[in-house]
């Protein structure tokens, strides 16, 4: 063990209770739940998918705004994605395999603490300052739909959630090792054999973040966080300008179900909008519909 990750990190992280009564309630959340969340992510963006490409999208509203999207945007978005590899790091390899690769306990949470926080406040700053700038450019807010609204609250829920497991952590040395925790626990989920006495003997902390990720997640395919799942490589390859085929079988025209409208924004779908006017008062064109209707 390194003797600075020592002297920083004096407190022994406690091990999990051996004896933790399994409960209906911890079956339901940590054996059942993940399960619904998988389905929803995979069903919701295939559905997603077929039934609203075109609304598969960032909306991006830099044309509105770009001078704090310019900082507000990479900070969060480098900041997730650190986050995101400590994740990995944590949730997904082994804590055998980090000793024997010479990162022992302290050490590990020593970089989890530093590296980890400093992603954590970079994602948090990061996204304050967007939801800020949503809210006070008038044009940025008036494309933010109720949808944007929900999906925000639980998106910042996370990352706070998030970062107080950490700090609870550093505080409180009776909370279980997560390594030994949440973290067989989410390796169980991928085998088909959840470790549900694992998660039940994580701290309360550790509970609550994941229980608002899994809620985070299975929202996600019906957000503009689908996003996230595609990267847009296409257009290094694109000609430069991009003709609009006259096939009637355009990918994404299947009619759009009953109870789902694809997310627009409201100063677009309103009428007399944008969208309105372009089709002569029409009901504005989704996504759903034949290229026929949108010429
Ligand atoms: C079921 C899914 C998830 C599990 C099991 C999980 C688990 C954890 C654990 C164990 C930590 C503590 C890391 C440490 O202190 O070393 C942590 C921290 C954190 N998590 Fe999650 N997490 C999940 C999803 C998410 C999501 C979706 C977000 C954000 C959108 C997020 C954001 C954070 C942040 C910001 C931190 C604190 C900073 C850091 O360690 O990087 N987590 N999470």
């Amino acid at each position: 063990m390194n003797a600075t990750a020592a002297a920083l990190l004096p407190v022994p992280l406690a091990t999990p209770a051996q004896e933790v009564p399994i409960t209906v309630v911890g079956i339901l959340l940590w054996g059942v739940l993940p399960y619904v969340v998988l389905a929803l992510v995979i069903g919701g963006s295939i559905w997603r998918y077929k039934y609203d490409q075109f609304g598969w999208t960032t909306r991006s509203s830099q044309l509105y705004e770009s001078r704090m999207l310019r900082i507000a945007s990479p900070l969060f978005h480098f900041g997730i994605l650190a986050v995101l590899a400590g994740h990995v790091m944590g949730l997904i390899i082994p804590q055998s395999w980090m000793t024997a690769a010479g990162v022992g306990e302290n050490l590990y949470h020593l970089m989890a603490l530093t590296i980890g926080t400093i992603a954590g406040v970079c994602t948090l700053a990061g996204i304050v300052m967007l939801i800020y700038r949503r809210r006070t450019t008038g044009p940025v807010f008036m494309a933010t739909t109720r949808n944007d609204k929900v999906m925000y609250v639980m998106l910042v829920g996370a990352i706070l959630a998030g970062l107080a497991t950490t700090v609870i952590s550093v505080f409180d040395p009776t909370v279980p090792n997560y390594r030994e925790t949440v973290s067989p626990w989410f390796r169980s989920i991928w085998i088909l054999q959840p470790d549900v006495a694992a998660m039940t003997a994580a701290g309360p902390s550790f509970k609550v973040h994941a229980l608002v990720a899994m809620v985070l997640f299975a929202i996600w395919p019906f957000t503009r966080l689908v996003h996230a799942f595609t990267a847009p490589l296409h257009y290094f390859f694109r000609p430069y300008i991009v003709y609009r085929s006259r096939d009637g079988r355009t990918p994404g025209s299947v009619p759009t179900r009953r109870g789902w409208d694809p997310i627009g924004t409201p100063d677009r779908d309103r009428p007399g909008g944008r969208a309105s006017r372009r089709s002569g008062g029409r009901t504005p064109a989704r996504s759903g519909s034949r290229p026929a209707d949108r010429r």
